[in-house]
């Protein structure tokens, strides 16, 4: 469970409406290419850019079919659609990667790897991520990988759209690993539980992940600081704890998750998903844990139940906050850098915020102690 819902903002309604112009200008700009490159995986002798390669076409798994049979449950029809979904869907484990990254990616050492979840559309804010906190770079000698977890549009008309942007972006950057399911909130777990799969044949050599959202400020320098002291053999997952809260029953709620789902009143302890951090070792527990249980949709309350399954638990840094700032002092705001000097992570940047803040911690001459503010 990441943050309360929030009102729309202004400034999030003009970057909506200029991210849908960039889409326009985006998909009418890619119509006038011959046909044959649009399509990727029809196409596997097409020229690729640099050593972008189409996806295997033997790694399509034949479509999961829905179990009807939960359809029974008395509760099931007055679920909402996503919870019926969810039921309908979550014996599905297996499917096609859509976009992979390049062979390269993790040859060589990895110390980081950034594993950003975003939405298909979220097109500006890969774009921000990119040029600033997840710029692939060397940090006092360690290397920084990053990569965007993606599923598809489930309008099918919307798919093919945001499957040709992100054909492109893969081309481009070589950093979209998309699979072939809904993107949707109850699907996030799924997403990780693939990604983790992923990984263990693609990027196993990675000492740490970085698992969390595309609309975070995460601040990689410091991270690497802080993982340096660390061992990537031994248990370490950290992030925003979050203890002693169980399941929210009001349907209303993002978060509703009703008893036909779980029965149970308690969550394990678990790590806000906007943003953690994990070594190779736990990623290997979890890996393990994740196909011995039943998906649950709420990603970072399953990954919770990973970890309880291998007698491995969270823990909390004070420098990842996923649920707003609380400023320290009355004479900072939250967009003092010389705060973000201290933290790792945290949630709820917009793309030109992001900008902002990564070109003040960058300057050379960041002196603190005095008033200092971004915007
Ligand atoms: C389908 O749902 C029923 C009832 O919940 C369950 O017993 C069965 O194991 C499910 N089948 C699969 C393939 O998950
Ligand atoms: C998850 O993805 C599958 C495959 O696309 C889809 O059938 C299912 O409805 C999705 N589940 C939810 C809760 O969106």
């Amino acid at each position: 469970m990441r943050c309360p819902l929030r009102p729309l903002r202004p400034e999030l309604s003009l970057a909506l409406a200029v991210g849908a112009v960039t889409l326009l200008v985006l998909l009418s700009v890619h119509v006038s290419t011959p046909p044959s490159c649009l399509v990727p995986e029809e196409a596997p002798g097409a020229p690729a850019l640099g050593t972008w390669r189409p996806p295997p076409a033997h790694a399509r798994p034949a479509p999961c079919l829905a179990n009807t049979s939960v359809a029974a449950h008395p509760e099931f029809a007055g679920q909402p659609q996503h919870v019926r979904n969810f039921l309908l869907y979550k014996h599905c484990r297996r499917f096609a990667l859509l976009q992979d990254v390049p062979a390269e990616k993790c040859a060589g050492p990895v110390f980081l790897l950034l594993a950003i979840k975003s939405s298909p559309s979220n097109y500006e804010r890969r774009e921000l991520v990119r040029r600033t906190w997840g710029q692939e770079r060397l940090v006092r000698g360690a290397r920084l990988r990053r990569l965007f977890l993606v599923g598809t549009a489930s309008h099918p008309h919307e798919a093919r759209k945001v499957n040709r942007l992100l054909e492109l972006e893969a081309r481009t950057n070589g950093d979209i690993l998309q699979w072939d399911f809904h993107d949707s909130f109850f699907n996030l777990t799924l997403k990780q539980v693939l990604f983790l799969e992923w990984q263990e044949t693609r990027c196993a050599n990675a000492n740490f992940v970085l698992n969390g959202d595309d609309d975070v400020f995460a601040h990689t320098d410091n991270m690497v600081t802080y993982l340096q002291g660390l061992d990537p053999s031994q248990h370490l997952f950290v992030g925003h704890l979050i203890q002693n809260v169980g399941p929210i029953r009001v349907p209303w709620s993002k978060y509703y998750v009703p008893p036909v789902v779980t029965q149970e009143e308690r969550y394990p302890p678990y790590c806000g998903g906007g943003g953690f951090l994990l070594s190779s070792f736990t990623a290997a527990a979890l890996r393990r844990a994740a196909p011995a249980l039943e998906l649950f949709p709420i990603d970072d309350v399953f990954l919770g139940m990973c970890l309880q399954h291998q007698g491995l638990r969270p823990a909390s840094h004070s420098g990842v906050r996923t649920s707003g700032v609380h400023v320290p002092s009355a004479r900072l705001t939250s967009f003092d850098p010389c705060f973000y000097r201290e933290l790792l992570l945290v949630h709820r940047f917009l793309p030109y915020e992001m900008l902002l803040m990564w070109d003040a911690l960058s300057q050379p001459g960041l002196t603190c102690g005095q008033q200092r503010q971004v915007f």
